[in-house]
């Protein structure tokens, strides 16, 4: 498995990973749009971009979309598990130098970033901030040779403010997470979508009738509470702002601290960015054949360690899916607490990532265009790209809207009219 240039699973399912991004390239049409005009003008001329993203079939393009424009890429993934190792062989048999397999160890996720630090990346492109912490910690002689870094989720972007109220980043950081096309789409419909997809997956339960516990209600908690729902079952959610609460009362969703959703919960499924938000006091309180999955960034929201520590008995029931026996009774959990919908599914539909990675493509132009000019810090990309990004994708569902008259531009902008 180990090789100078890459690390992966098995090379000869190269084949299997193109087939499958050829269908997803269909699902991409902004990318696909953004790719075009890199090949012609070639942005990224030389530049060398240090990836760390869950390596799927929409990454795959991206990492393709951005060699288009004449970019050096190297790429480990941001989660031990949540590789596609057919896409993985396929960039490997391209040329790319990708580190990465679903069921790497702990130490070898971090040797994989290693090897992508190692390439001395001028542009990081980041989903978590991992690439990033390390880069700063342990390799501050890098530093001066970046030029800036995108990153792709809340989870990252929380973390890059942490580091900067710190005074320790260094370099200038887009949160692509923040892009309205990202978090609308990506977190919204996606991880709504594909948590419970991965959920089905695992277990292949029913939702209708069940009460599916969604802890925490931002952009994602929304997104998996309305496709449960759509899905027939009864939603609870968990909060601890009163603003997120109060919506999801408002939305029609039952609301209640989560010692009272574990006593009558069916399935619970996780997703704050926080920590030991189901803790093993409410895990030893939930009824027999609960279900919990995590559709969080990391797998410190469920306190698997408990689970593992305080089980009498524990098995693996089906690929990622692993029974607990805690108090006399079977809890079941999904994908060993990571990620549920990269673990147990394929992670987000490409149509979705097509306008996250359309957002990582430009941002990743954005920084080579303003090399120096940027403040370090965490930035968003301009409002300009953001709506450029809706529009082509609007355009390629034919779908057209109408424009503002000069009156009605003049109007937004006069405060002296009234009634
Ligand atoms: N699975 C995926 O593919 C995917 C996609 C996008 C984002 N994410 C990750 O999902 C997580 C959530 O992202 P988001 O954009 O919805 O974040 P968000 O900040 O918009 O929402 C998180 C919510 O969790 C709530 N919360 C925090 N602690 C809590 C607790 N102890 N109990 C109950 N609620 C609590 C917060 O009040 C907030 O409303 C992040 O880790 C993010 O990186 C995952």
């Amino acid at each position: 498995m180990n090789q100078d240039k890459y690390c992966v699973r098995d090379i000869s399912l190269a084949e299997t990973g193109r087939k499958n991004i050829s269908f997803s390239i269909k699902e991409m049409p902004v990318l696909t749009k953004i790719k075009q005009r890199f090949e012609r003008e070639k942005p990224l001329k030389g530049i060398r971009v240090g990836m760390a993203l869950h390596i799927t079939t929409e990454t795959a393009y991206l990492v393709e979309t951005l060699i288009a424009g004449g970019a050096l890429v190297s790429i480990c993934s941001c989660n031990p598990l949540s590789t596609q190792d057919n896409s993985a062989a396929y960039l490997a048999k391209i040329g790319v130098s990708v580190f990465g397999y679903k069921g790497e160890s702990k130490g070898e996720y971090y040797e994989f970033i290693e090897r992508v630090i190692s390439f001395k990346p001028q542009i990081t492109v980041d989903d978590g901030c991992d690439l990033v912490t390390m880069l700063h910690e342990k390799h501050p002689e890098l530093l001066d040779g970046v030029w800036g870094g995108t990153e792709e989720t809340t989870t990252g972007v929380r973390r890059l403010k942490a580091m900067h109220r710190a005074g320790k980043l260094r370099y200038p950081v887009i949160a692509v997470n923040d892009n309205f096309t990202k978090h609308m789409f990506d977190n919204y419909y996606g991880t709504g979508q594909s948590a419970i997809d991965g959920i089905i997956r695992a277990s292949n339960v029913l939702i209708a009738g069940k009460k599916v516990v969604v802890v925490g209600y931002g952009d994602c908690g929304k997104g998996v509470a309305a496709r449960a729902r759509g899905l027939g079952a009864i939603v609870i959610v968990t909060e601890v702002s009163p603003k997120r609460a109060l919506q999801a009362a408002m939305d029609g969703h039952l609301v209640m601290p989560l010692m009272e959703a574990a006593k009558i919960g069916d399935i619970f499924i996780t997703v704050t960015g926080n920590k030991n938000v189901v803790p093993f006091e409410a895990i030893r309180l939930m009824k027999d054949s609960a279900i919990l999955a995590n559709a969080g960034h990391f797998d410190n929201e469920i306190d698997v360690a408990a689970l593992e520590r305080n089980a009498t008995e524990k098995e693996e029931i089906r690929p990622y899916f692993k029974r607990y026996r805690i108090n006399g009774k079977d809890v079941y959990l999904c994908g060993e607490g990571r990620l549920v919908n990269l673990v147990c599914g394929e992670g987000h539909p490409s149509s979705v990532l097509d306008l996250s990675f359309a957002g990582q493509a430009l941002a990743v132009g954005y920084l080579v265009k303003n090399r120096g000019k940027l403040n370090v810090g965490v930035i968003k990309l301009p409002k300009e790209i953001d709506d450029e990004i809706a529009r082509l994708k609007l355009e390629s569902m034919g779908i057209r809207i109408d424009t503002l008259t000069k009156e009605q531009i003049a109007y937004l902008n006069n405060w002296k009219e009234g009634t």
